[in-house]
Parts: C-alpha cells; sequence; structure tokens
C-alpha cells in the first residue's frame, strides 16, 4: 500500500554514512526514518549514533538498535526530521508533536539537516497549522495574553486520555497559537521567544539542506 511517510524517511536513510552521528527527529515520519536507519545497520553493518528529540524517538533508536548519545558528547553530522508545514523558503512549523524545543537544538545544531514529509505538508506560506509554543506552566495565562495583542487566537493543547492540559517531555504546557497569516517566520520566531516564559515556539528558519517529500509521483527534494 502507498506510504508516502515511509517513502520519505526511507530514502533521507540513503544520506546517512558509515560513522555519522545522527539527529533522530519525532514524529509518524522520522519513525519510518529510524527504522530504514537500523535496517542499515543490521544489513550493511554501518556504525552510527543517534541522539533523540524526545522519548518517542529514543524508544524507536532503542527497538531499531541505533547507540544513543547525546549533545553533551558528540557533533550531530545529519538531522533528519519531520515537519507539520513546510513554506517554499523552507520555513518549518513544528511542533505537532509538541517535541520543537529539542528538535530546535538538535536540528540547529546538525551540519545537515534534513526534513522529511509526505506531500500535504508543502505549503504556499506557513500559518495554517497553529504554532505551537512551548511554556512553563506558571505563565500560560501571561503567554495566553501576549500572543492575544500579537494577534493570535491561543489554545493550551489538552491531552487525550489524561485530564488537564499535556506536557511535554520537558515539564512545560504548549500552547497552539494561530495567526491569520505569518508575513515575516523569522520575525515571528523571534518575538515569540521574547516573551517571558516561552521556553521555544515552533517556528524553524534558516536551518534546512535539504526537503525530502514522498509525492503521489515519487520521490521530490526541495
Ligand atoms: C513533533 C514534530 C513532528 O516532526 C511534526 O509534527 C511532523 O509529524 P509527522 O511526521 O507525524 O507528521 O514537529 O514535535
Amino acid at each position: 500500500m502507498i506510504n508516502l511517510k515511509r517513502d520519505a524517511g526511507y530514502k533521507a536513510a540513503e544520506y546517512v554514512k558509515d560513522g555519522d552521528v545522527l539527529g533522530l527527529g519525532t514524529g509518524s515520519t522520522t519513525h519510518y526514518f529510524i527504522e530504514a536507519v537500523g535496517k542499515r545497520i543490521a544489513e550493511e553493518g554501518i556504525k552510527v549514533m543517534g541522539i533523540p528529540t524526545s522519548f518517542q524517538s529514543l524508544l524507536l533508536a532503542k527497538k531499531a538498535n541505533i547507540p544513543i548519545t547525546s549533545l553533551e558528547e558528540h557533533d550531530i553530522d545529519l538531522a533528519v526530521d519531520g515537519a507539520d508545514e513546510i513554506d517554499p523558503d523552507l520555513n518549518l512549523i513544528k511542533g505537532g508533536g509538541a517535541a520543537h524545543t529539542l528538535e530546535k537544538i538538535v536540528d540547529y545544531s546538525a551540519k545537515k539537516l534534513i526534513i522529511i514529509a509526505d506531500e500535504s505538508k508543502e505549503v504556499e506560506s506557513l500559518g495554517a497549522f497553529p504554532v505551537p509554543v512551548e511554556v512553563i506552566p506558571q505563565s500560560s495565562r501571561v503567554v495566553m495574553k501576549a500572543l492575544e495583542d500579537m494577534g493570535a487566537k491561543p489554545e493550551i493543547r489538552m491531552a487525550e486520555r489524561k485530564d488537564g492540559p499535556i506536557i511535554t517531555d520537558n515539564g512545560n504546557f504548549i500552547i497552539d497559537a494561530k495567526f491569520d497569516e505569518i508575513e515575516s517566520p523569522l520575525h515571528l520566531e523571534i518575538d515569540l521567544n521574547t516573551i517571558p516564559g516561552v521556553v521555544e515556539n515552533g517556528i524553524f528558519t534558516e536551518m534546512v539542506d535539504k526537503v525530502i517529500l514522498g509525492t503521489k509521483d515519487g520521490i521530490k527534494e526541495l
């Protein structure tokens, strides 16, 4: 059966070189990348290490027999991560899985960053997807007010099968901020992080080297 996320994840694994330290993104697309790297370890005997961006990617990496390391010990040669929206300048919205804080640290620090996604994530301009903003829980009312003043409609992301807000891997809340339009992703990324209480927001600018999209007509690289 056709699986565009799988196509993108397996294609990205072809860019992994023997000896690489890999940044392992989070989500249903990077799931396939991690699986594919595990296959290359088993079948070709390549030696790589992984730095996960979430408990999810840590568990998947362990299942794929990818040795784990950390940013304290190694620099990252290649990070591969997913996205919720990708614009023509390769700006992103990320954080659909509430992992964008560690993802941004890992993606930013990598020598090379490849984003993998199915074709539905390619957009003309960012903003149909709300911008995830990770906040210190005690700041959430203050940050919601600041986001409203910036023209957004903010909502605290609620958990499923747990009462109340979702809690990130870092013990924080996520506020999803819907903007009518995002004229400058770079300026919005910077402005959001100046609000006290904001840990990190899900706009990623100026860090992507390549996008691999799974499309119905095959792989498309941007
Ligand atoms: C997690 C992310 C994900 O990479 C993003 O939400 C895309 O996920 P998926 O591959 O499941 O569509 O940013 O915080």
